[in-house]
């Protein structure tokens, strides 16, 4: 059936109405520039510090010298547990809060003690807090309704806008008659209606079930290439972050732990909250000596780590039942229980020497059983030692 709703789900946004308006033209040339030489970051923060006093009475650090540097056009995820600052960092940006200490540049000029109206950056939230009772239109128009635009260009801009998240014909819908996902198109139409060089998105698609959410991350990164305009999205979901960023600042406890590309991430992460916190891993702790770095059960593979002690990351997906012809490392155990899922299957079993571990096998005959002694193999290639040791 193609009902509005469903034509506003399945369809790609369209930008049709954007590529004639003089300040995408300008955007435009501007991501011409790749290397972005001579123009000053969309975004920096620089030692950012904000803490808050509790109703207890204590003192809880939202942020702890935050200090990071947006590129032109870039989508930069921020992923953390609850509470680690998030959110905080995005209202510091948009002015809906101010700093204790550090400064926040924008286009290279100063705006950390500007009011957030001021500021050319725009938010969607989680809830999407829309207008209920107004329409879609004056929902995507209202800012520029207190700009004091004409009726004229606040109509034409609306429409490019509903064109563009792919609800045009719904504009006089109260917002009551719309689904989630188009009441989050709606939050997204509006938040982009001033034209903003930055758009914050403070979690935008945790209220949309998986497979409306999965489409609605691939529009949403489309839309950024071509809009050329920095997004920062803050998410607490791995995947989303992996999928979607060029860059992802992983936060704990107001500090930013790493930042970096998502492979780069993924791969070799530099700290061992970066390491448990983006996917699933084994981490074994290993002694390292003149280049070599040591198992507890006495395997050992090449390590250009400094340190004397660190932690092996043995990504479970790296684990595989049969010996590669390059150098690997062997781990046996006992399964303890597997679970089928469709593309993989998830093992966990018990090495007598390293303890607890879990491989993800993509190939597999027949799920190993509970109790089956099982020898996994890791190219020695697949391994990354973190300089840490968990206490
Ligand atoms: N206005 C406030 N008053 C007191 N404490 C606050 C205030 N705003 C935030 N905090 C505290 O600051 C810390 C960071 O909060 P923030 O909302 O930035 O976290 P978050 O990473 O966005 O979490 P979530 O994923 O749950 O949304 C938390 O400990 C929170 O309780
Ligand atoms: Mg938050």
């Amino acid at each position: 059936m193609d009902t509005d709703q469903n034509r506003a789900v399945t369809r790609t946004f369209s930008l049709r109405g954007l590529t004639s308006s003089p300040f995408e033209r300008g955007r435009t040339r501007q991501t011409d520039d790749v290397s972005g030489f001579n123009m000053p970051a969309p975004l920096e923060i620089i030692g950012a510090h904000k803490a808050f006093r509790s109703p207890e009475g204590a003192t809880v650090t939202a942020l702890d010298n935050v200090s990071v540097k947006l590129a032109q056009a870039e989508f930069m995820t921020l992923l953390g547990p609850s509470g680690c600052g998030k959110t905080t960092l995005l209202r510091t940006i948009s002015g809906f809060e101010t700093l204790d200490a550090g400064d926040i540049l924008i286009d290279g000029k100063e705006v950390t003690n500007q009011p957030a109206f001021r500021r050319p950056v725009n938010t969607v939230f989680q809830r999407y807090a829309l207008f209920d009772h107004m329409n879609v239109a004056r929902n995507v128009g209202y800012a520029l309704e207190i700009a004091g635009k004409s009726k004229r260009d606040i109509q034409a801009r609306v429409g490019e806008m509903l064109e563009l998240v792919g609800l045009e014909g719904l504009g006089q819908r109260n917002i009551s008659q719309l689904s989630g996902g188009q009441q989050q198109r709606v939050a997204l139409a509006r938040a982009l209606a001033a034209k903003p060089k930055l758009l914050l998105l403070d979690e935008p698609l945790s209220a949309l079930d998986k497979n409306l959410r999965q489409k609605m991350q691939q529009e949403l990164k489309t839309l950024q290439r071509e809009l050329g305009i920095g997004f920062i999205f803050v998410t607490h979901d791995q995947e989303e972050a992996l999928t979607m960023s060029d860059r992802i600042a992983v936060l704990a406890n107001g500090k930013i732990q790493q930042l970096g590309a998502p492979d780069a991430l993924y791969t070799k992460p530099a700290n061992l909250f970066t390491a448990d916190f983006l996917g699933e891993s084994n981490l074994l702790p290993v002694a390292i000596e003149r280049g070599v770095a040591t198992l507890a059960d006495g395997q050992n593979f090449p390590c250009s780590n400094e340190s004397a002690k660190g932690t092996l990351l043995l990504r479970p997906e790296v684990l595989r039942r049969t010996a590669p012809s390059e150098p690997s490392l062997t781990v046996q155990g006992t399964v303890v229980a597997s679970y089928y899922q469709g593309k993989d299957c998830l093992v966990d079993f018990e090495s007598p020497s390293l303890g607890a571990l879990k491989a993800n096998l993509r190939e597999f005959k027949s799920l190993p059983e509970r109790g089956e002694t099982v020898s996994f193999y890791a190219s020695t290639s697949d391994l990354h030692v973190i300089n840490e040791v968990s206490s």
